[in-house]
């Protein structure tokens, strides 16, 4: 297991882990054969029993063959970025729309992959009837209704469920930190018991996993926010409420990357002690704030960052799963269309983000080799 100061050692250095290789960085670029087959991040993954994969934009695979060969070449696993969501899962209050989920399940399932289910319950992605319809009354039974159906309908076929999703926030001034979201409106905390106890009962050999993001530095915020989910995690603990991991989102921004140190570390070594698992379960990083206009060099830096917080990730034998939220830079949630994409480049609104491990054309980026090194690093 890492050590605190072991795991920021290994963070600051990411220079030095640069220097050990590739030929990227002399400017050659490796051949196709380097990095399908036995060179892709599947088979790296593979080999020290890991699962690494990524978020699939559903509309993307049923019509670029190019990307659905990445994901089947690539990965071991896979998860809808939004089709399993309850705005795309819901039409109407009473009628499910299941075509992207299910057409994502039947290719995963073609192509020998597993499958993280996203998400059960969360303040986002509700569908436009929720407000009107949902209140104290009938919160209860629309999110049981909700789980027992959807996980039913897999059961057996999803190696994860995130369960709950993004359910603290300390700014929001509630007590043990809860954000002020729906769900928590209509039932209060115990809403997050209903839905983890629900989803066991649907399907029990799902992990059910608490997913959250902002918790990877050691800023004042992040650190009060992974204080708080630990503090949840022990009273679900406590309790007797089913929860088998903890997602740390990872949605790095390249100029915080630099704070992430011992805190992480701590926060995983802690879960690991609880006897759960940690999946790092939508790693990107924000290049919004580094200066340099230049692809290449943006793509050196985002490099390294995925090296170093993947080997540190991956010191701690509870951090079983990579995936990042995404496979290829244009399709990244950052580089979105106005206004939403905008909100997250502030600084450099008309740039594409270098984000991800694959270039526009599906080529490999320096992130790629870095995560694929940081893959080949698990020594345990
Ligand atoms: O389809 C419309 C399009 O017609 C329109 O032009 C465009 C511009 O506003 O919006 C398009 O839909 C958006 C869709 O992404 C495609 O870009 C939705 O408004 C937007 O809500 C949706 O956002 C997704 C978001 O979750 C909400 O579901 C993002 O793609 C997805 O990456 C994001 O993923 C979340 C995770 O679930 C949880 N953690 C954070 C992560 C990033 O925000």
């Amino acid at each position: 297991m890492a050590t605190r100061r072991a795991f920021g050692r290994l963070l600051l250095s990411s220079g030095a882990c640069l220097t050990a290789a590739p030929r990227w960085l002399h400017g050659q670029q490796p051949g196709a054969e380097e990095f399908t087959g036995a060179g892709s991040l599947k088979n790296h993954a593979a080999a020290h029993g890991l699962y690494t994969g990524a978020a699939v934009n559903v509309a993307l695979m049923r019509k670029d063959a190019k990307y659905r060969q990445t994901l089947i070449e690539q990965y071991n696993i896979v998860v809808a970025e939004r089709s399993m969501k309850w705005g795309p899962l819901r039409p109407t209050p009473t009628t499910f729309f299941w075509g992207d989920a299910d057409a994502l399940v039947d290719f995963a399932e073609r192509h020998g992959m597993a499958i993280r289910g996203h998400n059960l319950c969360w303040h986002e992605a509700l569908p436009t009837w929720f407000a009107s319809t949902v209140n104290k009354g009938n919160a209860e039974r629309f999110l049981t209704d909700h789980i027992r159906t959807v996980v039913g309908r897999y059961k057996g076929k999803i190696r994860a469920w995130d369960v709950v999703n993004e359910a603290i926030e300390p700014k929001d001034g509630l007590p043990e930190g809860y954000r002020n979201g729906p769900w928590y409106q209509f039932l209060g905390p115990r809403f997050i018991d209903i839905a983890f106890r629900t989803a066991r009962e649907a399907d029990p050999h799902a992990l059910l996993t608490y997913n959250d993001y902002s918790i990877e530095t050691d800023s004042a915020e992040d650190t009060k926010k992974r204080e708080a989910i630990a503090a949840l995690v022990e009273r679900m603990r406590d309790k007797g409420v089913p929860i088998d991991a903890v997602g740390v989102q990872s949605h790095i921004s390249a100029t915080s990357a630099a704070q992430i140190d011992g805190g992480l570390s701590h926060f995983v070594a802690h879960m690991q002690g609880l006897g759960l698992k940690v999946f790092i379960t939508e790693l990107d990083v924000n290049d919004d704030g580094l200066a340099a206009n230049e692809a290449a060099a943006r793509e050196k830096t985002v490099a390294g960052i995925y090296g170093s917080y993947v080997t540190g990730m991956l010191r701690h034998k509870a951090v079983t799963d990579v995936l990042t939220w995404g496979t290829a830079n244009r399709w990244s949630w950052l580089n979105a269309p106005a206004p939403y994409g905008v909100k997250f480049r502030p600084k450099h609104p008309g740039r594409e983000e270098v984000c991800l491990p694959f270039d526009n054309n599906y080529q490999p980026l320096p992130a790629f080799y870095a995560l694929r090194r940081a893959l080949d690093s698990r020594a345990l």
